[in-house]
């Protein structure tokens, strides 16, 4: 038995992505085979394409990239056969740009009914890194006021809505053209990244999604004490910063993902699809996210 699958055989760019057929997956004991129906395209795919991280983290070629998968189940151990479910996959071993894979049965979430496998597609890496940003990495109470910067963005928008949640106010830091929205997703205020400067009060926390120079000029309105919590790969100069910049990398939370696709589903969270290409342009796929501004995610379907 064989399946479809995009894989990169060295490291590069996007043209190192080739269509190929592997032996489909064998669940072990404790995992369960996915027929994929959707798999979301992240900016750090490219990363790992490009061989960003292989420094610490070497992957053995072929290497099929994609963390967020939706689908039905299609054999091994715990769940009907043909139940809808959505995954984050293990970062490092991936598996999503293809129309199989095994994974475990305990980062399986089912889906909520009148929830596309795109839009589920969409919502694990990017949902639970944003909300884990604001009730993990920084832990922002009630009543503070806290920096997103990114805010409209994939990640962005999930560490908006846990914030909201929270009852913490949101200083939305996003493109000039992105500002109207970020405001009408529940930020109190919107600036200009790079353009505009904060001269409110303090911010209790940051939440990166950006990095680099303009997020650390926005930085230095932090107060003492307060957190300084960043996803991107982008460093910020922690100079004459009052806190450290800490890099935050998502965790496995199939409880916390379920909870993110109800909410998706019941349309309290809107998650932008700007996409849905054909598996074998996934190298297409990512160069509109390498590129940025593509205003939503890019989904592929095998
Ligand atoms: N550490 C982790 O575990 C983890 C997990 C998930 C994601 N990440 C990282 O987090 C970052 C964001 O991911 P994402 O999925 O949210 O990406 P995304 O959907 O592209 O969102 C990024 C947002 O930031 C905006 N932006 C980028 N540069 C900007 C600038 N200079 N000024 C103003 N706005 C700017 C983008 O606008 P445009 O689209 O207009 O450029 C976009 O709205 C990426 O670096 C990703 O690799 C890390």
């Amino acid at each position: 038995m064989i399946m479809r699958a995009v894989a990169i055989g060295r490291y590069g760019g996007p043209e190192v992505l080739e269509l190929v057929e592997l032996p489909l997956p064998e669940p072990k004991p404790g995992e369960v085979l996915v027929a994929i129906r959707a798999a979301a395209v992240n900016p750090a795919d490219g990363k790992w394409r490009a061989g960003m991280f292989a420094g610490f983290a070497p992957v053995g070629f072929p290497h099929i990239l994609g963390y967020d998968v939706a689908g039905t189940v299609a054999g091994g151990d715990g769940l009907p056969v043909g139940t809808r479910v959505a995954a984050m996959l293990d970062p490092f071993i991936k598996g999503g740009y293809a129309d199989h894979v095994a994974v475990a049965a305990d980062r399986l979430v089912a889906m909520p009914d009148g929830l596309s496998f795109e839009q589920a597609a969409a919502v694990p890496t990017a949902g639970l890194t944003g909300s884990q940003l604001v009730e993990r990495a920084v832990d922002a109470r009630p009543g503070q006021r806290i920096l997103i910067t990114g805010a409209t963005g994939a990640v962005g928008r999930f560490a908006l809505d846990a914030a909201r949640r929270r009852g913490v106010a949101v200083v939305a830091a996003v493109r000039t053209s992105r500002k109207a929205e970020a405001l009408a997703l529940g930020a109190e205020a919107a600036i200009a990244l790079g353009e505009e400067d904060w001269t409110g009060v303090p911010f209790d926390h940051v939440v990166d999604t950006v990095g680099g120079d303009a997020v650390a000029a926005l930085c230095r309105h932090l107060r003492p004490g307060g957190r300084i919590a960043t996803a991107a790969t982008t460093p910020i100069d922690p100079q004459g910063l009052p806190a450290t910049p800490e890099f935050y990398a998502v965790v496995a939370d199939a409880e916390r993902l379920g909870r993110l696709l109800e909410a998706v589903a019941k349309g309290e969270i809107a998650v932008p699809i700007a996409r849905v290409m054909p598996l074998e342009q996934a190298a297409e796929a990512q160069r509109l996210t390498d590129a940025g501004g593509a205003g939503g995610k890019i989904i592929l379907a095998p």
